[in-house]
């Protein structure tokens, strides 16, 4: 039994910061908030009994998040912590009970709306914005000042008469009016669309290059001032002068005197959400009183003074009839379940991911049971839960296979990874066909004379069985080329053939790819964590594909945006020599293999350095520095620390960056200094 415990607690510790980094750094999570507590509740039980497997870097113990790379790292002055969640008004209640136990006399709460998005930390500093952090791991967090800056409702200056120095903590989001159209556009670019708004508001705000941020409108409200003790009583009247300097407050707020009051104000806005412009998922209950909250305290992960109640998400109930395994072009199966059609917050969901195998046997479903399947926000709907057919035996379950399903070869997982694979990636069609479609792809080679179907069908007849094949393609070979396929709709068989016009257009969808650029084609190779951005950093970093192939692993992690996992699955993809092979016969087909003259690196003489630029120059816009620094091997820090190896300072550089760097001791560029020493 033991021993069992032991391997469950192992398994859901892994799956769990998978989780949290899917969440946190990735921000596209594939479970629900309530899926995940589920998983972290069962972890909690298991750890307290058997703390004696309990990891010391367990979920449990942590707010979740982790840090991202190229943002400086800053350590919070007070943790950033999380709060309990409540799913029910018992729970509520129980919380109630708890409190006024603990504090014996009269107190009142403060409900506010729990806003989604993504948590972030502000510092003034006389009056002025000096710091904006984001949660990380809770304890530490991305310096993301320069994007925060973007944002229209968050004051770079404070008016009246505020504290020298406070932090004030709040939540940075993207009305929902926003987020459909950044997705339409993305959609439009050939680009994957954000699950939801939450998602998108952190990845805006992970984004390298501020002149993108500000291209997508954010908004924030602050609801945490964590303010000398003195002076304020109440966490409203803390609010209250927050609003007075200028600071985005949420007019939403309601002081209660009781849990009936509490749960009024939530069934009210459970109600009234959707009015809203923005997206909420529930509402924040706490102590009004700051000497009450100090009273209550915390425990290591959440105050004792305050607790979120989630509201339900859509939900319907549907028959599951089937779980199709989808290979996908890295060998990742993916189960899928298929649903009796149902409706959902306006759309029929036929279809649901079952994500994983964890996932997936976690639920337990058998053939005709009944499904909850939830949308809450989210494109993709997930299943949440599942009410077992009453006759539903050991045999009807649906299992995750030990082989692919598509070429049998016995699948495998990596230790830390949530997904199975195939690993026939040489033979197995899907993969095969998956690496010609993310091939032929726009940002890719962009071949739009071709799509999923047509390159089934070329594989199907044999003609290709990878990308250098396209290149050998002829004419007499396309030209009324025929293949039976069943008909989405009726199901009835229909003929497709190529003529004339299709297989000429095919020709020269091919031949004009042979002008994209180097970075199109490393991206279009489809290796492992190479997306559209990594792929251009590589190119402008090494220029041309021997030196790419030549790099090792040292080189490859100097590079912007290029860390561990990147740099290993670059290596290894180069290792192979088939891909090698692949690569020489795209090199012969006369494809690009060099990055365009005049986006050269003029130099290494900036190689190992970290630059913060600030203030305003007369030669080139901020953006154009950036760019000058990285291509002359430099990296562009964001705030300034013991680390930065010069501040370029531009004019209007702000008086705390300059002191900062001279307390440091850290050498100031003016703009001339800095063309000089790149030769410009
Ligand atoms: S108070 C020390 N108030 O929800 C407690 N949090 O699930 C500080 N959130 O970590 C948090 N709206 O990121 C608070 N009105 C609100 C909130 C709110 C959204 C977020 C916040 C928190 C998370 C917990």
């Amino acid at each position: 039994m033991s021993e069992e415990a032991r391997a469950r607690i192992d398994a859901l510790t892994l799956e769990l910061k998978d989780h949290n980094y899917r969440y946190y750094v990735l921000a596209d999570p594939v479970i629900s908030d309530r899926q995940f507590d589920a998983l972290l509740k069962e972890l909690e039980s298991l750890e307290s009994a058997y703390p004696q497997f309990r990891h010391s870097d367990s979920p449990t113990l942590r707010v979740g998040g982790a840090i991202t790379k190229d943002f400086q790292t800053v350590v919070h002055d007070v943790p950033m912590q999380s709060l309990g969640n409540t799913y029910s008004r018992e729970e509520l209640e129980a919380f109630d009970a708890r409190i006024r136990k603990e504090l014996e006399r009269d107190f009142e709460y403060v409900c506010e709306l729990k806003f989604d998005g993504f948590a972030i930390s502000l510092k003034y500093e006389d009056g002025a914005l000096v710091r904006a952090v984001t949660r990380g791991d809770g304890v530490q967090g991305d310096d993301v000042t320069e994007n925060v800056r973007t944002i229209r409702n968050i004051p770079h200056k404070l008016k009246g008469t505020f504290p020298a120095r406070f932090e004030i903590r709040g939540e940075i989001f993207m009305h929902r009016k926003a987020f459909e159209k950044l997705n339409a556009d993305r959609i439009r670019q050939g680009e994957k669309p954000f699950a939801n708004p939450r998602n998108s508001a952190a990845g805006t705000i992970k984004m390298q290059e501020q002149s993108e941020v500000a291209k997508r409108p954010l908004d924030c409200f602050l609801y945490f001032l964590l303010a000398d003790r003195n002076s304020y009583e109440t966490h409203s009247a803390g609010l209250e002068a927050a609003a007075h300097w200028g600071l985005p407050v949420s007019p939403h707020r309601k002081i209660c005197r009781n849990i009936d009051e509490v749960w009024q104000f939530i069934s009210y806005w459970d109600q009234h959400r959707s009015s809203l412009s923005y997206d909420i998922d529930g509402v924040v209950v706490k102590v009004n009183d700051l000497s009450q909250q100090e009273v209550l305290g915390s425990t290591a992960k959440s105050p004792r003074w305050a607790i979120a109640y989630k509201f339900e998400t859509e939900t319907a109930r549907t028959l599951i009839h089937s779980v199709d395994f989808q290979v996908g072009r890295t060998g990742a199966v993916t189960p899928v379940a298929n649903l009796e059609p149902v409706e959902l917050l306006g759309t029929t969901v036929k279809r649901a991911s079952l994500h994983n195998a964890d996932i997936m046997e976690q639920l337990e479903l058998h053939a005709g049971d009944t499904v909850l399947v939830e949308k809450g926000g989210e494109i993709i709907p997930k299943i949440v839960g599942v009410e077992r057919h009453s006759e539903a035996t050991d045999s009807d379950r649906f299992r995750f296979p030990q082989q692919c399903p598509i070429c049998a070869s016995p699948l495998y997982r990596n230790e830390g990874e949530a997904a199975h694979y195939c690993p026939n990636s040489a033979h197995c069609p899907p993969q095969v066909k998956g690496r010609i479609e993310h091939f032929i792809g726009r940002k890719a080679l962009d071949i739009d004379s071709l799509g999923e179907g047509k390159i089934a069908m070329l594989y199907d007849e044999g003609l290709i069985r990878d990308a250098a094949d396209l290149y050998t393609l002829s004419f007499g070979q396309l030209n009324g080329l025929t293949r039976t396929v069943q008909s989405e709709e009726s199901g009835e068989p229909r003929t497709i053939s190529f003529r004339e016009k299709t297989a000429e257009n095919i020709l020269a969808g091919i031949a004009n790819s042979r002008s994209r650029p180097f970075h199109a084609v490393l991206f279009g190779l489809g290796i492992r964590y190479v997306g559209e951005t990594v792929a251009k950093k590589l190119a402008s970093r090494f220029r041309n594909i021997d030196e790419l192939m030549a790099a090792d692993r040292s080189e490859l992690e100097s590079t912007p945006e290029i860390g561990s996992k990147i740099a290993e699955s670059i290596l290894a993809w180069f290792e192979s020599s088939e891909n090698r092979e692949l690569v020489e016969r795209l090199r012969n087909a006369g494809l690009q293999m060099q990055a365009e003259a005049g986006t050269e690196p003029s130099s290494d003489v900036l190689n190992g350095k970290i630059i913060v630029v600030s203030g305003v120059f007369s030669s080139y816009d901020r953006d154009t520095m950036k760019q000058l620094i990285e291509q002359n091997g430099g990296k562009v820090g964001s705030s300034i620390s013991s680390k930065t190896s010069f501040v370029l300072a531009g004019e209007n550089m702000g008086p705390s960056k300059l002191k900062k760097a001279e307390d440091l001791g850290i050498r100031i560029l003016s703009e001339s200094e800095f063309l000089e020493m790149i030769g410009k």
